[in-house]
């Protein structure tokens, strides 16, 4: 298994470049069940998700082919098998998201529950509520949501909470239903909007992307067209607080500066010089972060996928910070490890009091999630000494060449098999 081994203390200096969004890459990819013509996605980013993503898709019978730019185009002219099965749902729940297209297209799906995931519940009842609304009959068999439905019809959805893949995989769906589909309580996220964006270029109507109720008046069909993916804004976040962690000073090119407000924020209340331009970020940091509070909440507010890294800021910020988790009930893994570093971090329930210490020392730690493994890259780059991480296969699932872009900004980290 391949483990990180960092030696901190170095700050970080450079330029390097953002890469596509996995979270709006994987919806993206699904948008392609819903046509017969090709839909070729660029900026898809290069990651063990959208690998799985690629193989889920392939089983079902959508033809898929990469250019030799890493875009991929993906054809579900005919399907053969409407079905996820539970060994891959199991390692990415994203694969929820092929629910609703397969319904609203070829009228039958077999999804696999994705169960319990090491932050916390996770269920489903929104997506399924939403698509019962829509006149699918759906039942839950032996692990599987069987759903049928002849055509979806059009209804007035309303979330009893904001839910990202809920609102888009209830969003693709309502694009073939009969009628106008109204979804309240929607995501606001960007890559709502960027999936929103795709889909209109494919023939659907959806108004209200970026805003809390979404308008979709249904279609026959949707046709094939090319989209860019949007940049990632949680990579760009990470790598600005790894710079600032490490007293850096960075460049992050094809960025979205406008997706990045309340990161932005904090980060400057922390003590960070940041400049913004349209698809670059540059962060320059001196002397020692100061602490900060941080709630997160859905978008625009403070995202859960940048909780664990901020907290490894707060660790060694002078001050104490507070942290308080909204989104996902068992999402501070990461603090007992950042504790095997020296930090000092207190948690009760979804709060966590971080007391900020002046230096990290190296130690073995482990990763039990996607963003608390970033979260302990980004302490192990500002710690003095060795850290070494085991269990990255959890951030093969969403960053990018990681220890290459890293080390371009002059980290000393390698990846050790
Ligand atoms: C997406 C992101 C993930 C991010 C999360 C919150 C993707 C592929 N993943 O995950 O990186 O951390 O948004 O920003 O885009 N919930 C229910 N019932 C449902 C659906 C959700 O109770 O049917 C709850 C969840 O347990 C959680 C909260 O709603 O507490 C938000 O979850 P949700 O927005 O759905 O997260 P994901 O879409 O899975």
């Amino acid at each position: 298994m391949d483990r990180l081994l960092i030696r901190g203390g170095v700050p970080l200096g450079g330029e390097v470049r953002v890469s596509g969004a996995k979270n709006a890459a994987l919806p993206l990819m699904c948008a392609a069940l819903l046509t017969r013509q090709p839909l070729r996605l660029s900026n898809v980013p290069h990651l063990r998700d959208v690998t799985t993503m690629l193989s889920l898709l392939t089983r079902m019978g959508v033809e898929v082919s990469v250019d030799d730019k890493l875009g991929v185009e993906l054809c579900a002219e005919d399907l053969v098998n409407p079905e996820a099965p539970y060994d891959l749902v199991r390692t990415m729940r994203a694969s929820i998201l092929v629910l609703g297209p397969l319904l609203a297209r070829y009228g039958r799906a077999r999804v696999s529950l994705p169960g319990g995931c090491a932050i916390g519940q996770r269920p489903v009842d929104q997506h399924l509520k939403g698509l019962q609304a829509l006149g699918a009959k759906i039942d839950v068999e032996q692990g599987y949501i069987i759903a049928e439905a002849r055509r979806l019809k059009g209804a007035r959805l309303v979330a009893d909470l904001v839910t990202v893949t809920g609102t888009e995989n209830l969003m693709m769906a309502a694009c073939l239903a009969e009628g106008t589909s109204v979804i309240e309580n929607a995501a606001r996220e960007p890559e709502v909007v960027d999936l929103a964006a795709c889909l209109n270029a494919m023939g659907a109507r959806i108004k209200g992307a970026g805003t809390d109720v979404l308008t979709i008046e249904g279609v026959t069909e949707l046709a094939g067209t090319a989209h860019r993916i949007m940049s990632d804004r949680i990579e760009t976040g990470t790598y600005l607080v790894a710079a600032a962690v490490t007293g850096g000073s960075v460049t992050l090119r094809g960025a979205d500066p406008g997706t990045l407000d309340s990161v932005i924020g904090k980060l400057r209340e922390a003590g960070a010089t940041i400049t913004a331009k349209e698809d670059t970020i540059s962060l320059e940091m001196r002397g020692r972060p100061a602490s900060v509070n941080v709630r997160t909440a859905p978008y625009p507010a403070f995202p859960t996928d940048m909780q664990a890294q901020l907290m490894a800021l707060d660790a060694i910020a002078e001050g104490t910070g507070v942290i308080t988790e909204s989104i996902f009930e068992n999402r501070f893994m990461h603090a007992l490890e950042l504790a095997r570093l020296g930090a000092d971090i207190e948690t009760n329930g979804n709060t966590a009091v971080v007391r900020g210490v002046r230096r990290l020392q190296g130690a073995s730690v482990m990763a039990t999630d996607l963003r608390a493994s970033a979260s302990l890259v980004v302490a192990g780059l500002a710690a003095e000494g060795e850290t070494l991480v085991d269990r990255i296969y959890h951030l093969d699932r969403g960053y990018e060449a990681i220890e290459e872009k890293l080390s371009k900004l002059g980290a000393r980290i390698r990846r050790v098999h």
